[in-house]
């Protein structure tokens, strides 16, 4: 493509700052401004994207452009129920006014850290998220993206027990840095670039005994892991529930051997089941926990990985032998502490359970009406899945949907299943009307396939 001049570049920037600064544009602006992405996304981001993006409706160039609550607004002024939520990252919702303040003030004074002072922010958020979580956990790192939380766990782990390996489960998903991904588990993602991170071993998940075995045999030839990484609910393994006695068989097995036990609730955590944390539901405390996407607050991107005194105390010597200059900034640490004031204040926990019951309870009536399409489904609080006969046919389903302003997506390791995965404090009329799109949508899919 060629460098060109900077007064041209310049002037692109000045292109580009005047659509951020526009709340609408006139309809020949947003012709110009659809090609000008189209394009953009051929030549400079991927050309397979746009085909490939087939929850939104395929070459329907439905644009991202504004957002509030539970809906958003694509350029043509369309407004979609967001059953989606950002893959978990919107459980607070869009735009929340509480933490658009927050954010907003610290914006106001110092949105990044001069790296050397001392940082408020970080500090009362630690804080905050060692007196709300489980048991002892105490110390965070803060990170920005989901993949870096479990980097940091998969460090803290080694450093913790002197150990090399982890034990991870089939279906998992725990991000696609070379270290998370090492313990994400379908070969499609991992394939491409074996042999990843030594050491990394998976069992079944959900089997305890089988787990109770391997550990044995590990331990018997001097390979005992660092640490047992697992998802409370397998989000892009198509919301596979832990049952109660594996998730409280793994702390047994952790305590037995000293093994740091992981809980990854980067999609899970932070209300989605209707417990602030999934673990919750077991009644029981990892030595690590993994939390990214929603404690953003759904405005500015934020992880943390929250440590025990023994999980931690590696990295009391020397507190920069894992370091990130950007992660727990000042201004994604403002959004953090305002989503847990809304999570805990608005009761979003208790939304959750709410409005999955009656989620479920609509699935319950679909699932009647359409047998050999929708096989099952499955979730807790407003994390659930539906489950098709077949890939191609949920597809179908979230295709048509999406038509009806409805955005669904599936997941990334279960073909077969479709997430709805709102935010939390969607509404008893949208859930309504989520519910009778999909009543349409399937009942489209399934007089072309079965009548
Ligand atoms: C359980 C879990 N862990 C880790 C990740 C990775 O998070 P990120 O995409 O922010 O890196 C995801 C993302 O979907 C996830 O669901």
């Amino acid at each position: 493509m060629g460098r060109k001049s900077f007064d041209e570049v310049l002037k692109y920037t000045e292109y580009a700052l005047k659509t951020i600064s526009q709340k609408s544009m006139t309809e020949e602006e947003q012709e110009v401004f659809i090609n000008e992405a189209r394009n953009n996304f051929d030549n400079h981001i991927n050309p397979g994207f746009l085909e490939y993006r087939k929850s939104a409706g395929g070459d329907q160039m439905a644009m991202e452009w504004m957002s509030q609550g539970d809906t958003f607004t694509d350029l043509h002024g369309k407004e979609y129920i967001d059953c989606l939520g950002g893959f978990g990252a919107f459980n607070c919702g869009h735009r929340h006014p509480k933490i658009i303040e927050a954010v907003k003030n610290q914006l106001d004074k110092q949105p990044l850290s001069s790296a050397e002072l001392v940082d408020a922010n970080r500090s009362l958020l630690a804080r905050i998220l060692a007196d709300v979580t489980p048991g002892d956990l105490q110390y965070t790192f803060f990170t920005s993206s989901g993949t870096e939380s479990v980097e940091c766990a998969l460090k803290m782990a080694t450093l913790a027990t002197g150990r090399h390996y982890y034990v991870a489960f089939k279906a998992d998903f725990h991000g696609k840095t070379m270290g998370a991904l090492s313990l994400t588990s379908k070969e499609h993602y991992r394939g491409p670039f074996l042999p990843l991170m030594q050491g990394a071993r998976f069992a079944p998940f959900g089997d305890l005994e089988y787990l109770k075995k391997m550990i044995d045999v590990l331990d018997y030839v001097g390979e005992l892991p660092a640490a047992i990484v697992f998802e409370p609910i397998q989000g892009e393994g198509g919301v596979n529930i832990a049952p109660d006695d594996f998730v409280v068989g793994i702390r047994e097995i952790c305590d037995k051997y000293d093994i740091m036990m992981v809980a990854d609730e980067v999609q899970v955590g932070m209300g989605r089941t209707g417990h602030i944390f999934a673990c919750d539901h077991y009644g029981i405390a990892p030595d690590i926990l993994c939390l990214g996407k929603s404690i953003s607050g759904s405005v500015v991107p934020l992880s943390a990985t929250v440590c025990t005194e023994r999980a931690f105390r590696g990295m009391f010597p020397d507190p920069l032998l894992h370091s990130t200059t950007t992660g727990g900034n000042p201004l994604a640490t403002s959004a953090g502490i305002a989503a847990f004031n809304v999570i805990l204040g608005e009761d979003l926990c208790g939304r959750a359970q709410k409005s999955g019951a009656m989620f479920m309870a609509g699935l319950e009536i679909l699932q009647k009406k359409y047998p050999k399409l929708l096989t099952t489904y499955r979730g807790r609080g407003l994390m659930i899945a539906m489950e098709f006969c077949d890939g191609d046919l949920g597809y179908e389903v979230v295709y048509e949907a999406f038509n009806r302003r409805v955005l669904l997506s599936g997941s990334l390791i279960n073909a077969k299943t479709i997430r709805i995965e709102p935010p939390l404090m969607i509404s008893e009329a949208h859930i309504k009307e989520a519910l009778e799109v999909l009543d349409v949508s399937m009942g489209i899919v399934y007089d072309k396939h079965f009548k």
